[in-house]
């Protein structure tokens, strides 16, 4: 009851609930609200009771009960800090430890947090997203590195949703806003030549860092920055799981088409003059497109003539000018 009752109190975060208003609402008596109020205080929550009603006035940093609350039907793992939630989640793959409807490792902070092509993470706590989703897809490998395009758009469309920030997608795994970058997508497998045995989907968005909490010398940003609020990490974890949940089944069904157009949709890379490194090799040329298997089609020039690539995996850099 405690997490209904806070789920009310926080869509009006801020506006008194009344005590009867809450009662009907969560069908218990007025002594009931009284008494889940009384426990969530006692959990750090900062609940003004008056004559209006019960006001959520602040609450305590991102928790299991927080996540729960959001995600009940989830198997959640939380923890203040660990080195990485992606290593974490894989420890618990290898020691079979799974869920049908898949495992989510979060941490507030990590203290070696890992980003693609061997690059770190930077992991203040207090005040970004660090997830990690474990699973067993029932997915070709083939089609692995669509995994990595669902995360992106659903981490991109759950943070339009709820904190109105455009965000938009560097090819493959990149979240932007104004050229920089907000998150991205790391993307661990074990698998056999026909089946994934298992794939952590780590996730890091800087939600609520200040510019100081940056790391220096690569053009990032946060959500706090491009809007100037701050921003519930719980509520957008969740949001960005059910975006996920929801197009892991499309890749299942065999619906590239439908994510891949979401994807194009929102995308940063497509129509832009681009430099591609690709397993150790350059290219530019313009990003014309991304295919239904997930790879970036470039339209290189060289030699007299003209030649469209397509690359499953990458690092891109933005050219000056837009093709
Ligand atoms: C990148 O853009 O290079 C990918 C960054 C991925 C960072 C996340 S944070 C949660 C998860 N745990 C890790 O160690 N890395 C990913």
């Amino acid at each position: 009851m405690p997490e209904r009752l806070l789920k009310i109190l926080k869509e009006n975060a801020g506006e008194a609930v009344s005590g009867p208003d809450l009662s009907g609402r969560l069908g218990i008596t007025r002594a009931a609200v009284w008494k889940g109020i009384g426990r969530l205080r006692k959990k750090g929550y900062g609940i003004e009771g008056g004559k209006h009603g019960y006001k959520l006035l602040s609450w305590p940093g991102l928790s299991e009960e927080e996540l729960s609350l959001y995600l009940p039907d989830k198997k959640i793992v939380f923890k203040q800090s660990v080195p990485s939630t992606n290593d974490l989640a894989i420890g618990l793959a290898e020691k079979r430890e799974f869920s049908d409807k898949g495992i989510l490792v979060v941490a507030d902070s990590q203290s070696a947090g890992k980003g693609r092509l061997g690059r770190t993470w930077s992991s203040p706590p207090g005040l970004n997203i660090y997830m990690s989703y474990l699973l067993r897809p029932e997915i070709s490998p083939r089609n692995a590195p669509l995994l990595t395009l669902a995360a992106a758009l659903s981490g991109a469309l759950a943070l339009r949703a709820q904190t109105g920030l455009q965000a938009r997608l560097k090819w493959p795994n990149d979240l932007v806003a104004n050229g920089r970058k907000l998150g991205g997508i790391l993307l661990e497998l074990r698998s056999d030549p026909d089946r994934i045995i298992y794939a952590v989907l780590g996730i890091g968005i800087n939600v609520n860092a200040k510019k100081e909490d940056l790391p220096k010398g690569i053009k990032a940003t946060s959500v706090f920055i491009e809007t100037g609020r701050e921003s519930d990490r719980a509520a957008l974890i969740a949001g960005i799981i059910a975006e996920l949940d929801f197009w892991i089944r499309a890749i299942r069904k065999g619906e590239h088409a439908a994510l891949v157009k979401a994807y194009r949709g929102i995308s940063d890379t497509i129509g832009k003059n681009v430099r591609l490194t690709s397993e150790g090799r350059r290219f530019e040329g313009t990003a014309l497109n991304v295919d239904e298997e997930g790879r970036l089609v470039i339209r290189v020039a060289g030699g007299g003539a003209e030649r469209q690539l397509r690359f499953s995996t990458g690092d891109v850099t933005r050219l000056r000018g837009t093709a």
